[in-house]
């Protein structure tokens, strides 16, 4: 199997967030309110005594793998009863005793605090993913930059930027640009000490042509802030929110984007790029699954492509479009551009 198939193949019970779900679902009775009458995420909500956008991210990841069936914002239990995934194990996974015998583990104590409504924290991003985003930016942000032509644009705002790996992409790319990463203060100090490491064989040719010598690093500036509560700087003509959106609760979300239209001056390009799922929200099986582990750290999720689109549009984004990158295949980011009048 190729790497794209991979990606794209439902993740069989073997996998810890398809375990926790099930989990879930076996100790709220999903299943048994299930088998009497096909239901909306409201209303399994308002039985189960659980949070309805919570329980619709669980069940949505259930469809994914086959436990549940969707039919016009109804769920119902689907065909599946044994786990093709270890062959010569029988049984329903749905009613699966040792599940909710056992002690929950893993993420499903989480999982099951977030769906009955207990909403966790703000997560704070463990170093070490932090580190491993950034690694992904070594390989991804070269062909990013390859497929949204920045070559007129002079100031770009890395929203939640990280260790700053796409800024410093496309300021390798574009000699002409300077960027400025916005992370909270932890990463931003991380980000520093890092760019500052940058060996001079990164500056591109045209850096060490410039009249002032300066490298690709020294137009990658970091600032330390808070993009949900602190006004974002402004005066910009790029915008890149590289995976942000999902770490957010929808209104906070779309909040957000209105933040990023406002950094822009007019005639700025906003560069999503997110884990978008289909409008269904039961699909691509990375974005359901990875849906689960957002909905365990921070009640949030990966939200659809309409949705993005609908907060564009509600900011005052116009021609929407998708940038066709040549990314790796374990990569499940789309990129949608937005212009700002
Ligand atoms: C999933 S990472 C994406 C990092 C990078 N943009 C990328 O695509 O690899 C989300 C980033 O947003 C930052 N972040 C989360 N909440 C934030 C907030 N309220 N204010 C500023 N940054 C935040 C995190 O520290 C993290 O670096």
């Amino acid at each position: 199997m190729d790497d794209a198939a991979a990606r794209d193949r439902p993740l069989g019970p073997a996998d810890e967030r398809v375990r926790a779900a099930r989990g879930v679902a076996v100790r709220l009775g999903l299943f048994e309110a299930l088998a009497e009458a096909r239901s909306t995420a409201a209303e399994l909500a308002a039985r189960l005594g659980a949070d309805a956008d919570a329980l619709e991210v669980l069940a949505d990841a259930l469809v994914c793998v086959g436990l549940l069936k969707k039919h016009g914002g109804r769920y119902a239990n689907g065909d599946v009863a044994a786990d093709p995934a270890r062959p010569g194990e029988s049984g329903d996974l749905r009613g699966d005793p040792p599940v909710a015998a056992g002690r929950p583990r893993g993420i499903e104590p989480r999982l099951l605090r977030a769906v009955r409504g207990f909403a966790a924290g703000t997560p704070s991003m463990p170093r070490t993913l932090s580190q491993e985003l950034y690694r992904d930016a070594q390989v991804l942000g070269p062909r990013l930059a390859q497929a949204v032509d920045l070559s007129g644009r002079r100031r770009l705002l890395d929203v939640g930027g990280g260790l700053g790996g796409y800024a410093a992409a496309f300021c390798d790319a574009y000699p002409q640009l300077h960027a400025t990463v916005l992370d909270l203060p932890g990463t931003v100090r991380e980000g520093r000490r890092l760019a500052a490491q940058r060996p001079p064989a990164q500056q591109t040719a045209s850096d060490r042509e410039t009249e002032e010598g300066t490298g690709a690093a020294s137009r990658l500036a970091f600032v330390a802030g808070d993009f949900l509560q602190d006004p974002l700087p402004r005066g910009f003509d790029v915008v890149l929110a590289s995976d942000i959106l999902h770490g957010q609760r929808a209104p906070d979300a779309a909040r957000l984007v209105g933040a990023l239209h406002d950094a822009l001056d007019p005639g700025g390009l906003l560069v999503v790029r997110e884990v978008l799922m289909d409008p269904e929200r039961t699909g691509p099986p990375w974005a359901a699954l990875f849906s689960l582990t957002l909905l365990a750290a921070s009640a949030s999720r990966c939200y659809a492509e309409d949705e993005v689109r609908a907060w564009l549009a509600e900011a005052g984004f116009v021609d929407v479009r998708e940038a066709v990158v040549d990314s790796e295949p374990w990569d499940p980011n789309r990129v949608l551009l937005a212009a700002k009048t």
